[in-house]
């Protein structure tokens, strides 16, 4: 069974095919040499699950979309409606679905439900975000990376901020496709040390840098994303934004990086907290080019999971 879980758990070989299955299936869509696009409809007479624990705007249309151009159909859930809301199990639910439907994709808490969805599911299972990463969003950072830059191997990328989910991609991501990655943030809000010896254990260099203007020098990327995500409490939030004031991506900080240095964030942001709204729409800025970059990652990770 393919799932897609996390991009540790799926080999350099698999992750680079998709990036590269993600590319041809965009250029053709622009008209460009046709390559596979999306005329051998492979998700025809197939019924895709999407279910959401959390919001989304990108992820939920995106995924939607690109089913529906692969000739596919899509069943939009929400957790609450559910009866896995009202004390079903997962275990039961992943059991029911599959007789159901072709694919499953997920938004979620806990890391674990994902987990136990995916081991009692007969179909493949979609990471669409957890408490702990967001692999679909990565992917289509990394296509976004290498249409502006070239490969992203040996490539330094900065981030700075929150150690969340979104980084923890980054973390993954890191050792499978072996470029070096310095995390900038304040120490209450480091990311999971597992997440960096995995990474280091791939021979990538991963580094602590509590100075964020010493962390992007050479950068080639520098990445941001929200002070207060969807699974932290609200009354945290006034505490983090004073723990990550001084981690704000504006442009005196960006004029450390790479003078080409590319900035992203995977949104929804919260302008002028986490970003300033001058780097956000920026020359260096390619963040709606990594929300359209959604769609067309994911697709190549649909047709991966149903053995394209
Ligand atoms: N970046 C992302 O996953 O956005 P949504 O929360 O809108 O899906
Ligand atoms: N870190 C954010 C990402 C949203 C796409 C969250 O989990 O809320």
């Amino acid at each position: 069974m393919r799932h897609f879980l996390d991009i540790n758990k799926t080999t350099p070989q698999d992750l680079r095919q998709m990036i590269d299955d993600a590319r041809r299936i965009k250029e053709a869509r622009q008209g460009l040499p046709r390559g596979t696009a999306d005329d051998d409809q492979p998700l025809a007479g197939r019924m895709v699950a999407l279910i959401f624990e959390k919001p989304s705007t990108r992820t939920r249309v995106s995924f939607d979309v690109g089913v529906r151009q692969m000739g596919g159909q899509t069943m939009v859930l929400s957790g609450a409606d559910m009866q896995l809301g009202h004390g079903e199990t997962i275990a039961d639910t992943a059991r029911v679905l599959s007789r159901y439907v072709d694919l499953i994709m997920i938004r979620t808490f806990e890391e674990q439900t994902l987990l136990e969805m995916a081991e009692y599911a007969t179909v493949p299972v979609i990471n669409g975000l957890t408490n702990r990463s967001h692999p679909c969003q990565i992917m289509a950072d990394i296509l976004t990376f290498e249409e502006h830059r070239g490969p992203i191997t040996g490539r330094k990328v900065v981030w700075c901020g929150d150690g969340n989910n979104v980084f923890a991609s980054f973390a993954h991501a890191a050792g499978q496709f072996g470029f070096d990655l310095t995390f900038s943030g304040p120490p209450p809000l480091d990311p999971e040390q597992v997440f960096l010896d995995e990474a280091r254990a791939k021979g990538v260099s991963v580094d602590i840098e509590r100075d964020p203007f010493k962390a992007v020098q050479g950068a080639d990327l520098v990445v941001t994303d929200t002070w207060v995500s969807m699974h932290d409490p609200a009354s945290a939030r006034e505490r983090r934004h004073n723990q990550l004031r001084p981690y704000q991506v504006n442009k005196a900080l960006m004029d450390h990086a790479k003078p080409d240095a590319l900035f992203m964030h995977c949104l929804p942001a919260h302008r002028d907290d986490e970003a300033t709204s001058e780097v956000m729409d920026g020359p260096n800025s390619v963040i709606f080019d990594e929300a359209e970059n959604r769609l067309h990652a994911q697709k190549a990770i649909m047709r991966w999971c149903l053995g394209g």
